[in-house]
């Protein structure tokens, strides 16, 4: 068992939701509940919530939310012991040692400082006997060995075991290397995965070492090998050179594609340059980003694919306030190529030139078309219309709209008339798309939450009620006769459901916060769900669903068709509860 769960009652009893989002938050109070702007996704208006009562918070715009535990995983990036940990510290509580979580955070901390290890392991050998080559490379691609050290840079050797024979010297074991992924196996024999290859550290914006990228020192494939997920890494979190970049007096961050490019950018001045892992831009991303900047310069590779990846990274990053200027290079595939080619001062007249993204995606459409032939310049107006069209503000319309009046010789009134058709035409075509995802019922109520599925709807829908009111009403529980987690049709409602029960029937406090076990997003799920389903609580309205669940899961088979959509109109009827 983790911490005693008593322990855990403890430490959310003396850390009330409201003090301890107080510390990030400027909340203000509403009728029972508080709001303020959500720290987790970058936005303009409050639409995060706060709800003292049922010790809760919940975002109704990026849909976190949990309890005082879960928010301080979320926002200091905490694994669910320390986060305990913390928030018992803050109420001056002692901390029970050893058990499961305490094991798992050892493990963490094992693999930070062996990666740290590699890492030191890595940069020795750059200047050892076996690096000259690597170091030529190094010079090579006009790396100063000052930014090699800033960034721990480092080469692997051309050896089968050098890190591992290196690692187990220092009293790490072949599981820890496994689990590193710093090593490949045969037949039950580990062996150094990174061979002769160029190695830059991943540090997080903590200033561990998390993983490495590897690139060859020639045009060989794969060009790069990366650390695959692990306990300490995954790489849609994080972003190279952001534990640098996070420092810098820039008021913007400058997003390029390459791990070369962020250090050659460093190396000129630009110390607020990150990479995305060699993965595209991710919405885990775009939010990280929004907690050190305001705005941001996509630099992405001139070429086709790198102009297809900042058309898809914009509308990322203004989701979360991000305001994007796009750059665009000329003579050069990419910022290392342009700052060899040109030096940092003409790359400075690029980043000052940097269009606004509104600019970027005007240009990108007319340079598609000839603008001298009638049925061309035709289009061009449609699709610009059709971008105008989506621009929130009526200033920004009226801008382009004259822009692209003029480029397409038209007046600005005609211009206008079609940007208004586009917008009409865009909302029937939402509405299209509403309508389809309302005749796909399993669809519509399947959860956002990726990894929760409903495989029977119908048996979810009561359970969800159950988990809710039982939430606000644990009296309830002892209504509920012999059902129990395993007549779910739902994994994580069922472990909740127990979790409840048991812990009813040892007379102990039942909220939302004192649950164990959820991931970020099982919890977000059911924090959710307990600000979406404000039905008051009602005894029989329980009754039938501890019913509908014993019913189904002895069916124990999917639900028709036609049940969905019966159960989809009665969902329709009692309007407001769900949706
Ligand atoms: P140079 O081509 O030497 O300038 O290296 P670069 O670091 O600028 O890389 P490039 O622009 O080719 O690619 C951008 C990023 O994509 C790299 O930094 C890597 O993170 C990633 N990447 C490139 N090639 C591979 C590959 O073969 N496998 C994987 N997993 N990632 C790659
Ligand atoms: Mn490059």
């Amino acid at each position: 068992m983790a911490f005693p769960p008593s322990f855990i009652d403890e430490v959310v009893a003396r850390n009330p939701i409201e003090d301890v989002v107080g510390q990030y938050v400027t909340l203000k109070r509403s009728g029972g509940n508080m709001f303020g702007l959500c720290p987790f996704h970058g936005e303009k208006t409050a639409s995060f919530s706060v709800a003292p009562e049922k010790g809760i918070y919940y975002c109704f715009g990026c849909h976190k939310g949990g309890g005082a535990i879960n928010f301080m995983m979320e926002i200091e990036g905490l694994s669910y012991p320390d986060a305990v940990r913390n928030l018992a510290q803050r109420a001056g509580m002692q901390v029970p040692e050893d058990d499961q979580y305490q094991s798992r955070y050892r493990a963490q901390e094992r693999l930070w400082a062996l990666m740290k290890e590699a890492g030191r392991f890595f940069h020795e050998q750059l200047y050892g006997p076996n690096g000259g080559e690597c170091l030529a490379y190094v010079q090579k691609r006009g790396l100063s060995k000052s930014i090699v050290t800033r960034f721990g840079i480092g080469f692997a050797p051309d050896s089968w075991n050098a890190l591992v024979d290196a690692m187990k010297k220092k009293g790490y074991t072949d599981q820890e290397l496994r689990d590193a992924d710093l090593v490949g196996e045969k037949n039950g024999r580990i062996y150094d995965r990174f061979r002769n290859r160029l190695m830059f550290p991943i540090i997080d914006v903590r200033g561990n070492v998390i993983g490495f990228g590897g690139r060859v020192l020639d045009d060989s494939k794969p060009k790069y090998l990366n650390t695959s997920e692990t306990l300490i890494f995954n790489k849609r979190r994080n972003l190279f050179g952001l534990n640098l970049a996070k420092k810098t007096k820039f008021p913007y961050m400058i997003l390029v594609e390459g791990n070369i490019d962020v250090v050659t950018l460093h190396q000129y001045g630009f110390d607020n340059a990150v990479a995305s892992l060699g993965t595209s831009l991710t919405d885990e991303h775009a939010a990280l980003l929004s907690r050190y900047t305001e705005q941001v310069v996509l630099t992405y590779d001139s070429d086709e694919a790198g102009q297809r990846a900042a058309q898809r990274a914009i509308p990322m990053l203004e989701k979360v306030g991000i305001r994007v200027k796009v750059l665009q290079m000329k003579d050069a595939k990419d910022p290392d190529e342009f700052l060899h080619k040109f030096g940092p001062d003409k790359f400075k007249m690029l980043l000052e030139d940097s269009a606004n993204r509104v600019e970027y995606q005007l240009n990108a459409i007319r340079s598609k078309y000839d603008l001298s032939l009638d049925d061309q310049r035709i289009r061009f107006i449609h699709e610009a219309a059709e971008l105008i069209c989506t621009l929130g503000s009526a200033v920004q319309r009226e801008v382009y709209g004259h822009r692209v009046a003029d480029a397409g010789k038209i007046s600005f009134e005609s211009m206008m008339l079609e940007v208004n058709k586009a917008f009409k035409r865009r909302l029937a075509r939402e509405k299209k798309k509403q309508e389809r995802i309302d005749l796909a019922p399993v669809q519509a109520l399947q959860p956002k939450a990726r990894s929760i599925r409903y495989d029977n709807v119908k048996s979810a829908m009561a359970e969800e009620q159950i988990l809710v009111q039982a939430l606000r009403e644990p009296a309830l529980l002892d209504r509920c006769g012999s059902l129990s987690g395993s007549s779910f049709s739902v994994g994580l409602f069922g472990r909740i459901f127990d979790q409840l029960t048991t812990r009813h029937s040892r007379g102990m406090d039942i909220s939302l916060g004192v649950l164990e076990d959820l991931s970020e997003e099982e919890m977000s799920h059911v924090a959710g769900l307990c600000h979406r389903l404000q039905s008051p609580v009602n005894e029989t309205a329980f009754m039938d669903c501890v019913r509908t669940v014993q019913q189904q899961s002895g069916r124990n088979n999917k639900s028709s068709d036609d049940d969905l959509l019966a159960l989809q109109n009665k969902l329709k009827e009692s309007k407001g509860t769900y949706q």
